[in-house]
């Protein structure tokens, strides 16, 4: 009997890895809800912290849990000294996104007891993670330019927390609310390839250290995390609004990728990147001519992407699109863009892990082989 041609879905499209009640993406409907609340009424009413929380225990707290877990987490903040020293000794000459991933790493220095795999203990691990994280993101951004380390106050929220140790100042209320929001909008979004990387990883049992070591090494790439630094390169690149349409209408005659557009799963407007073009356009009253003109830019550039391809190719803006500019308003430089969204989504990696091992199954899919076989060896003297 003839055997069957493996069915491949390439890059693992279309296929469903496991059951999950974190988060749901609708991409038909452009929907996102996080443990069933949706992102708008999140990002509206909650706080990064409350939505920490929510992913990680899967309800929303009440006002002594959420007392209690903010607590935790400011108590978190100060880096391992081993880790602040790599940090300081590896971050004018490396990458800050490869020096998150190696910084994120190191954070297992903390964990003498690696082999317990409980729950409680990974919500504790978790708790670390996600205020230990930010730190290194703020330490990163001041060594990387040779200032000196900001402490992290434990007064503050985490939002405003994470952009007094970049800029050594105590931020406005309305940065420290932007920031949230951001934080919040980043914090989860199934199984992206990070995600996933991360649950392949604690599959094994390796550890959350291990597993989430795996997500932020995925997150990198641009097609991935990277985007949002990618799509303010290319509004930079642009310079004058005036040159937007040409230079879109280049980009696509020449069959490149617009960053910022388009997703595997949301074939209509991202819900993320609404909120956000919101926001940025109620910033342009109050920014700088810097952000000003990247408004300018993206709105445009935006208009004249969903006209192309909006309907016709299912393309839309996603988070990334508008993310560059409002990071830009917030003083927050481009390199560390990433880093910032690994700080986000740690508390989605760390949900995903934890759930996960609740019913752990090791990843280990197949591949259709098209190599030879039983080929004769050749001795090396005798190759040509
Ligand atoms: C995110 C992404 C990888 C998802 O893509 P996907 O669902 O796997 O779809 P494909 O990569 O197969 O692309 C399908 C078609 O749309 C086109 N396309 C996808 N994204 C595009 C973009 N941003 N700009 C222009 N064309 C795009 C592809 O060129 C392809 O065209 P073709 O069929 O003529 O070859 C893709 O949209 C992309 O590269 N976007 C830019 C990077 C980005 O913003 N990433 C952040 C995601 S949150």
């Amino acid at each position: 009997m003839e055997q069957e041609e493996p069915k491949i879905s390439e890059g693992l499209k279309g296929v469903y890895i496991t059951k999950s009640s974190i988060c749901k993406v609708d991409g038909e409907k452009g929907k996102l809800y996080f443990r069933g609340y949706s992102i708008e009424s999140l990002a509206k009413n909650s706080t990064y912290e409350e939505v920490c929380y929510l992913l990680l225990y899967g309800k929303l707290p009440t006002r002594s849990e959420l007392d209690d877990f903010t607590y935790k987490l400011r108590e978190e903040r100060d880096l391992p000294k081993e880790t602040l020293r790599l940090i300081k000794k590896l971050a004018e000459k490396t990458d800050p996104n490869d020096l998150t991933r190696t910084a994120i790493s190191s954070l297992s220095v903390l964990d003498k007891e690696t082999t317990d795999n409980s729950k409680e203990a990974n919500i504790q691990r978790s708790i670390k993670l996600i205020s230990k994280t930010a730190s290194i993101v703020g330490a990163i951004s001041r060594y990387r330019t040779r200032k000196r380390y900001v402490k992290p106050d434990m007064n503050m929220t985490h939002a405003q927390n994470i952009l007094y140790m970049i800029s050594g100042k105590r931020p406005l209320d309305k940065a420290s609310k932007l920031m949230d929001t951001m934080l919040i909008l980043h914090a989860e979004h199934s199984t992206n390839a990070s995600t996933f990387a991360t649950l392949v990883t604690a599959s094994t049992l390796a550890g959350i250290y291990s597993a989430v070591t795996a997500g932020v090494s995925a997150l990198k790439g641009p097609l991935h995390g990277g985007a949002d630094e990618a799509a303010l390169e290319m509004m930079k690149e642009i310079g004058d609004p005036n040159n937007t349409e040409k230079f879109i209408e280049d980009e696509l005659s020449k069959k490149e990728r617009v960053m910022g557009f388009g997703h595997r799963v949301y074939k209509t407007y991202d819900p993320r990147a609404r909120i956000l073009k919101e926001y940025l356009e109620n910033l342009q009253n109050d920014s700088n001519d810097e952000v000003k003109k990247l408004t300018q830019i993206a709105m445009r550039a935006e208009k004249l992407m969903v006209e192309k391809l909006g309907a016709s190719h299912g393309i839309w803006p996603n988070v990334d699109f508008f993310a560059g500019p409002i990071y830009t308003w917030l003083g927050i430089p481009h390199e560390i863009f990433d880093p910032i969204f690994a700080a986000s989504r740690m508390v989605g990696w760390c949900a995903h892990t934890i759930e996960y091992l609740d019913n752990n199954v090791l990843f280990r899919p197949l591949e259709e082989y098209i190599g030879k076989e039983d080929l004769e060896y050749i001795p090396i003297n005798n190759r040509v």
